[in-house]
């Protein structure tokens, strides 16, 4: 039997993280890279991009690249591929984590008559339109691998509904294309999970609200109702990564774990 320590081990393997130049895939980047497992962040923001790349690369000594690309865009899909193997030559893991789109309006806080088509359309296109393009894409390369593992990120309110007390009288609020491109993710998981066995497996990681000083009032609340009593930091969410992508999981498949602090347990 292989100690906890071997079957951690990313050594030598290759991960593609869609949105690794944000707050959460940056994350996961690090906690990869410090297995030992060689990156590729593949963002639009091409500076941020390149700024976790070289990091990685002077913190975790891998081999660490970045592509600029637009996962809702099939052409540039198909590119962000052809750079996986120019500059990797194989793919081990894809984490799915790109969201929020800079074209996005700001109407969170609208009430479902005033959501808008032009709100709707980009993030979810982002959420499930680009992870359809982008495993698809990789898929034959993560076929090549023997210890494949894709990692979807939906979100709790991909699996519950919002408690929208939280947002009483505040500007933010939670909109109806969150929960139908999340609840898409966690679906997804599930489909691609049964029909891409045994060669890859696929799981889900759904987060609880993230920390990123939010209103005082808001933050009150949502710590009032969460068991663990505060909301999650980027850090919560790598052990979740590192067990998905690893040989920690080998036998797990099509599953959903909610790091949420509890927020779903009641
Ligand atoms: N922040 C939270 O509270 C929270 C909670 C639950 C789930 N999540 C999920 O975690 C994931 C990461 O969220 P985050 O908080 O790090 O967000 P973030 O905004 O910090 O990062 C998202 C990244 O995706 C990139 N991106 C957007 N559109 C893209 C596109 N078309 N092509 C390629 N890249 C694109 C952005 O440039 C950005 O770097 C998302 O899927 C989000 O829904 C976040």
């Amino acid at each position: 039997m292989r100690s906890v320590h071997e079957l951690m081990s990313l050594q030598g393997r290759v991960a593609a993280i869609t949105g690794g130049a944000g707050h959460i895939g940056r994350a996961f980047a690090q906690s990869l890279a410090e297995l030992g497992c060689n990156i590729c962040i593949l963002d639009v923001a091409k500076d941020r991009a390149e700024e976790v790349a070289s990091s990685l690369r002077d913190t975790y000594r891998v081999k660490a690249s970045s592509f600029v690309a637009d996962i809702t865009d099939e052409r540039q899909v198909a590119e962000m591929a052809q750079h996986i193997v120019k500059a990797h030559q194989r793919l081990d893991i894809l984490i799915n984590n790109a969201a929020y789109p800079s074209l996005s309006v700001a109407e969170d806080g609208k009430k479902l008559e005033d959501q808008t088509l032009e709100q709707w359309e980009p993030n979810v296109n982002v959420c499930l339109r680009g992870t359809f393009l982008t495993t698809r894409a990789v898929t034959p390369l993560l076929r090549q691998s023997k210890n494949a593992s894709i990692v979807n990120i939906a979100s709790i309110y991909g699996v519950v509904g919002p408690d929208m007390r939280l947002y009483d009288g505040l500007e933010m609020g939670n909109s109806a294309w969150y929960a139908a491109a999340k609840g898409g993710i966690v679906q997804l998981t599930r489909y691609l999970a049964s029909t891409l066995a045994p060669s890859i497996r696929v799981n889900c990681i759904a987060p609880g609200g993230v920390w990123r000083n939010q209103p005082e009032s808001f933050h009150v609340r949502y710590v009032a109702r969460t068991p663990l009593q505060r909301m999650a930091v980027e850090e919560d969410l790598c052990g979740a990564a590192v067990f998905f992508t690893s040989d920690l999981s080998s036998y797990v498949t099509g599953q959903v774990l909610l790091v949420d602090g509890g927020w779903t347990s009641w």
